[in-house]
């Protein structure tokens, strides 16, 4: 099944429409938000359709998949987004519109699509932080992520070098299994003690 709703003691999680273009906007267009992120600024309503249609809606049209709105079960309007990519590394990304940072909402919202990814048979997930965004680390951790190894990348689009932390969270007694691609695809790789 692809992005079924999840409720949330706060929180709904459920796909994006097009009317929720607004809300998807107000949290694409904030500098600070989207500074680790692999996209600019968006800049127009416009631009954040496009951005919808290739990262929501296309992917909608697969069997499965998790690409989710945050919303308040106030009113159900997106204020972030939470995602695991059906790709081999299965990456885990979030980002959340900064009024609402530090209430513990990406966690909250993070446990419940652990679950549903665990339920649905995934064998495990990743996902990588810069190493200048360790909050986002914080939330991997809270997750039950383990940090596996770092490798530096000449980060695109942005194009300017990137020392990443790879963590990695494995379901159903693969424990040792470690997703070495990027270690693999960047030379400049080390463990790091902290
Ligand atoms: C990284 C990011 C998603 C964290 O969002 P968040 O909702 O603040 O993160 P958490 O769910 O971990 O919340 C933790 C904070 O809430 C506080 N908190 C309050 N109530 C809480 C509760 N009920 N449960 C847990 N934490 C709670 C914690 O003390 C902690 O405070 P701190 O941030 O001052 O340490 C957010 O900062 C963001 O959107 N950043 C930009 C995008 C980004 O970097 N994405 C990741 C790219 S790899």
């Amino acid at each position: 099944m692809n992005t079924p709703t999840l409720k949330t003691e706060r929180l709904i999680l459920r796909r994006f429409t097009e009317k929720d273009m607004e809300a998807l906007f107000l949290i694409l267009k904030d500098k600070e938000v989207n500074k680790f992120l692999p996209w600019y600024t968006l800049k127009s309503l416009e631009d954040t359709k496009k951005f919808y249609e290739k990262r929501y809606a296309s992917k909608y049209e697969h069997p499965q998949g998790y690409a989710y709105a945050i919303c308040l079960k106030e009113n159900n309007v997106p204020i972030g987004y939470i995602n695991v990519s059906m790709e081999e590394n299965h990456d885990f990304g979030y980002g959340l519109r900064k009024e609402f940072w530090h209430k513990g909402i990406v966690t909250e919202a993070g446990k419940v699509v652990v679950e549903q990814v665990k339920k649905d048979g995934l064998s495990y997930i990743t996902a990588t932080h810069d190493r200048n965004n360790p909050r986002s680390g914080k939330v991997m951790q809270k997750l039950g992520m383990t940090y596996r190894y770092s490798y530096e990348e000449q980060w695109q689009p942005k194009n300017f070098p990137v020392i990443f932390r790879m963590y990695q969270l494995n379901f159903y007694g693969h424990t040792d299994f470690v997703y070495k691609k990027y270690w693999d695809m960047h030379s400049n790789h080390f463990i790091e003690k902290f």
